[in-house]
């Protein structure tokens, strides 16, 4: 008999359990600006093309090569062939529930949702779930995510393959699979049940562990007992950093002070800082708040809920205060008494430190407040600020640019670098040319006669300050990635069903365009600080008519919504699929899957298939790219389940047990470098 599936907390009309909401309602039609825009389609992919392929060329200074992850070191090695060649076979799209790989290599299903990590080391209950939200607590979260491997002697300077810590975010929860029952709920919508609520909330966040690699049999564990195995959840105390600390419109009973804030929620991808930190990035936050008073622009912009509208979990039903705190309705004579401004504690990019196990998470918030995706630094040059990149996953959002303040030395790198600098927000020109707008208060018309009082209104507000100054929306900026060969800058645009024929143009030239693409950009000389770039797009993805971009689709390599890309240390593009629905059930694409590129030639291969019902969603490898570790989310959240079977999926562990998110380890039989 099938399950039962509960929706009841988090009903969605979108086909995604985790939608994100369309809260751009400013009238920045892309390129309004722009007279001449009656190009043909094809043309202006063509004319992009070619007017962008010289800069993306030229970008290659010997000086861009190296530093942007200290991991990169290893590509200045004369004896490691930095070479995007691929070396496999293709294997074709399926709809099987287990991951698939080509001949000659081999995959290990790794730190599954509920892999006993902290404290007293709970089981976990893979048939019912049984656990409980103190176990959840202990164990890994769910819903991998953006992850990352750091060597463990990183520190000292070393670059292990066969140890180190594993981070990964958990973006968010399936209650209907979390809890034996699904989720308790009262008539009027109240969580009745409070361990549920806590295990929810624990499940969140991001997870370091420890792993190294078991030489006996290849496979890799985790290192029971690590001082630095710790869950980060939906309650860690965290600090605000930056401009916006302290400001009147953080102070919360919390924080009356207006600097700290508890948890950090719906986690997507993730970025690695040039001084070896991990940064994750608050996605679908506004979900989780309720707000029935008259919202601020801080609220509505980004898309907070209503109690009648709320489509998330219902934590804010809750009388505890560590839940009480996401119905941001004011309640007391001041904000210090109440939680109104809980909702602007949400939104950035936060730092956590790995390697030391009691540091405090920082949300830093000189990097703007949106839908964060992902965030990745552009190569380090000496005398030079330090650059990243970030996009805002929701439909016509906008891609970001921030440069620090502090120029890069050897041995100055550290956290307040992101917390001193310039945020910048991207437009795209026709003629594959385009622009870093400033949005620092007192530019560009972003002053109180405009309606913004101070750098930390801009950042609180960064997508009315966007707005604002013209910046262009795009379809879905999800993850970002840098080639450590030349530093070209790629970012996947996953899909946009809402983009119009009539509003279409060069960086999102279809319209509707259900199935994404990939845009690329290069600034003069690989100088990343300097405020213009040619783009052109790397590829069209779904329909092979389309793609008359960098790369041709075929069997060996038709997919659709690219969702996240990972160059590794040999300048091999991967990405990876996030389709859902129909696209996902019924399409030619079968189950998401990853596919590498290589991306001087276009030759692009699929790589790997996941389960059913699943994304696959984050990837990185140990530094001498022999193991590769790749995220499957929500195995089974979408589907039917197979005749005798309970659940859309049974991965990892198989009937009759319920999905779960994991981890795979993927390697070469010969031990090679994978891909190659
Ligand atoms: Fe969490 Fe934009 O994917
Ligand atoms: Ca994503
Ligand atoms: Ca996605």
């Amino acid at each position: 008999m099938a399950k039962k599936r509960f929706f009841s907390v988090n009903e969605v009309e979108d086909e995604n359990l985790n939608p994100e909401l369309d809260c751009n309602h400013s009238n920045n039609t892309p390129f309004q600006d722009i007279v001449e825009r009656r190009l043909s389609r094809r043309d202006v992919l063509r004319g992009s093309l070619g007017a962008a392929v010289g800069g993306i060329l030229a970008g290659g200074t010997a000086q861009a090569i190296g530093f942007a992850n200290p991991l990169l070191l290893k590509s200045l090695d004369p004896f490691f062939r930095v070479t995007a060649s691929l070396g496999f076979e293709a294997i074709p799209t399926n709809r099987t529930d287990d991951v698939t790989v080509p001949v000659g290599y081999r995959t290990q299903n790794f730190v599954p949702w509920g892999t006993p990590l902290t404290g007293n080391l709970p089981e976990f209950d893979a048939l019912d779930a049984s656990n409980s939200g103190e176990d959840q607590e202990n164990q890994v979260g769910s819903h991998h995510d953006g992850l990352h491997f750091f060597p463990i002697d990183l520190r000292s300077g070393g670059q292990s393959s066969d140890e180190g810590l594993l981070v990964m975010n958990h973006e968010y929860v399936d209650p209907f699979l979390m809890h034996t029952n699904g989720p308790t709920v009262s008539d009027e919508g109240v969580r009745t049940e409070l361990d549920e609520v806590r295990k929810e909330v624990a499940a969140h966040g991001v997870s370091v562990i420890h792993v190294r690699k078991n030489f006996t049999n290849n496979d890799w564990e985790v290192v029971t007992g690590s001082r630095y195995n710790r869950r980060i959840t939906g309650s860690t105390h965290m600090e605000l950093e930056g401009p916006v600390r302290g400001d009147d419109k953080t102070k919360t009973l919390y924080s009356p002070e207006g600097i700290a804030t508890r948890g950090t929620l719906n986690n997507c991808a993730n970025g690695v800082t040039p001084w070896g930190t991990y940064l994750t990035c608050e996605e679908n936050w506004a979900g989780y708040f309720v707000n029935d008073d008259e919202q601020p622009r801080e609220q509505s912009r980004y898309g907070v809920s209503t109690s009648a509208r709320h489509r998330r979990y219902g934590w804010h039903t809750r009388d505890e205060d560590v839940y009480a705190r996401f119905n941001a309705t004011p309640s007391a004579d001041s904000a210090e008494g109440d939680y109104r401004n809980e909702p602007n504690t949400y939104g950035w990019i936060v730092e956590i430190d790995p390697f030391n196990p009691d540091s405090t998470p920082k949300k830093h918030t000189a990097l703007g407040r949106f839908g964060h995706e992902g965030v990745v630094f552009a190569p380090l040059a000496v005398g030079r600020p330090v650059v990243c990149y970030m996009g805002d996953d929701a439909r016509f959002e906008y891609i970001y640019r921030f440069v620090s303040k502090r120029n890069f030395t050897p041995g100055n790198l550290d956290s307040s670098i992101l917390d001193e600098g310039t945020l910048y927000v991207a437009k795209f020109n026709d003629d594959g040319s385009g622009e870093w707008i400033t949005l620092e208060f007192g530019s560009n018309g972003l002053t109180p006669e405009n309606g913004f009082a101070s750098q930390a209104d801009i950042l609180l507000n960064t997508r009315t300050a966007a707005d604002f100054v013209g910046a262009t929306p795009m379809d879905r900026p999800e993850w970002g990635a840098v080639n450590p060969i030349g530093g070209d800058v790629y970012f996947t645009l996953t899909n946009n069903t809402r983009r119009t024929e009539d509003d279409t143009n060069g960086p999102n030239p279809r319209g509707p365009n259900p199935y994404g693409h990939i845009i690329r950009w290069s600034p003069p000389l690989g100088r990343h600080w300097l405020d213009t770039f040619e783009w052109n797009i790397f590829m069209l993805s779904g329909d092979p008519a389309d793609a008359a971009a960098g790369v041709d689709l075929d069997d060996s390599n038709l997919h659709a919504s690219p969702d996240g890309i990972w160059f590794d240390y040999r300048g091999v593009l991967w990405i990876q699929t996030d389709m859902s629905g129909s696209q996902l059930l019924e399409g030619p694409f079968g189950n998401n899957q990853m596919l590498a590129a290589n991306p001087v030639t276009g030759e692009m291969r699929r790589f790997f298939v996941g389960p059913r019902g699943q994304e696959v969603t984050g990837v990185v490898t140990t530094p001498d790219g022999c193991t590769m570790f790749v995220n499957i989310q929500h195995p089974g959240e979408q589907g039917e389940p197979l005749d005798g079977e309970l659940y859309p999926s049974h991965f990892p562990d198989g009937f009759p047990n319920r999905p779960r998110s994991s981890t795979v380890v993927i390697t070469r039989d010969d031990g090679g470098v994978i891909g190659a």
